[in-house]
């Protein structure tokens, strides 16, 4: 897959990176494993579980709990990726992180992994990542498409039309895409805590001023915004009381 002269030069590039970093590790003596320099190229037919490779691999710098918080983290500019952050959940799509660590980030500590792991362990930690460490609406379990009434319901007709590509099928937003404020996870308690019905009735009329939350009172009657608010309240709140 790759010739002796890239992955000779790969070394070298990974070395150059490693080399301030790796010598206050020695001075402190806490050189983990799985740093490069050891090089295990992965053997063919064998692939290792994102679990596996995570914790052999990438927690030595993006912390056990995938939050960065790692003692490796005071020598590096920039630090390592918190991923529990919900600019993370935003930023750091599936594709963007395969391509992050195939490819490495020039000029900071992520070096390429694509030498180091297959394609397949590639994916496979990208997942563990994904579903251990983020917070990603849609990928919990814990949340699940609303039963078939509700959706047939004229607010739940609405809703899938008008508002699930951003706030998602379960409610728990949709976090493709960059879009700073993100979009309000309806199953999250702050914000069922936050949420009136007044309130959304409001914000569903007018908009919120500066986000992609735009206003739907020129296209929807006050009678189709209040069918999706109750939508909204039975299919994604429920558990809590509904506010009045
Ligand atoms: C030597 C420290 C170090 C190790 C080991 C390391 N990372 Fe990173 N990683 C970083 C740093 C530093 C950044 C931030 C780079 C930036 O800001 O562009 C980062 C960023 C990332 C990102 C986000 C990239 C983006 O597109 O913004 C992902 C995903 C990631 N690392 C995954 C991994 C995985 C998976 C492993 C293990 C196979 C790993 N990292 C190992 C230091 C490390
Ligand atoms: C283009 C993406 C997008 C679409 C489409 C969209 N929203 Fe939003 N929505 C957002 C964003 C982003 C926010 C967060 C705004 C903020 O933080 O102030 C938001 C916030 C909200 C809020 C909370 C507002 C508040 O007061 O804090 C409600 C309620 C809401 N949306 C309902 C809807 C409904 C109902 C629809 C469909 C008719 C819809 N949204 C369509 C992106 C979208």
């Amino acid at each position: 897959m790759y010739s002796n002269q890239t992955l000779t030069e790969k070394s070298k590039k990974a070395g150059r990176h490693f080399s301030g970093w790796l010598l206050i590790s020695l001075l402190l003596g806490y050189v983990g494993s799985a740093i490069a320099g050891e090089h295990h190229h992965f053997i063919p037919g064998e692939t290792r579980t994102g679990a596996y490779i995570f914790h052999n691999y990438c927690s030595v710098c993006h912390g056990d709990r995938g939050d960065g918080q790692s003692r490796a983290k005071d020598g590096l500019d920039p630090p390592p990726r918190n991923y529990t952050t919900p600019e993370s959940a935003i930023e750091l799509t599936r594709e963007r992180m395969i391509h992050s660590v195939t490819n490495g980030r020039p000029g900071t500590a992520m070096i390429a992994w694509g030498s180091e792991l297959s394609a397949a362990e590639i994916e496979n930690v990208v997942d563990y990542v994904r579903k251990t460490f983020m917070k990603l609406g849609n990928n919990s379990a814990a949340h699940t498409v609303p039963d078939s009434k509700l959706l047939a319901s004229r607010g739940g007709v609405l809703y899938m039309q008008s508002c699930a590509m951003c706030h998602g099928e379960t409610g728990a937003r949709d976090t493709t895409g960059r879009m700073q404020p993100p979009p309000r996870d309806f199953t999250s308690p702050a914000v069922i805590a936050e949420l009136t019905r007044k309130r959304m009735i409001a914000s569903i009329t007018d908009g919120r001023p500066g986000t992609a939350m735009m206003g739907y009172g020129s296209q929807l009657s006050q009678g189709d915004i209040e069918a999706i608010v109750d939508f909204i309240q039975s299919a994604f709140m429920s558990g809590s009381t509904p506010k009045q």
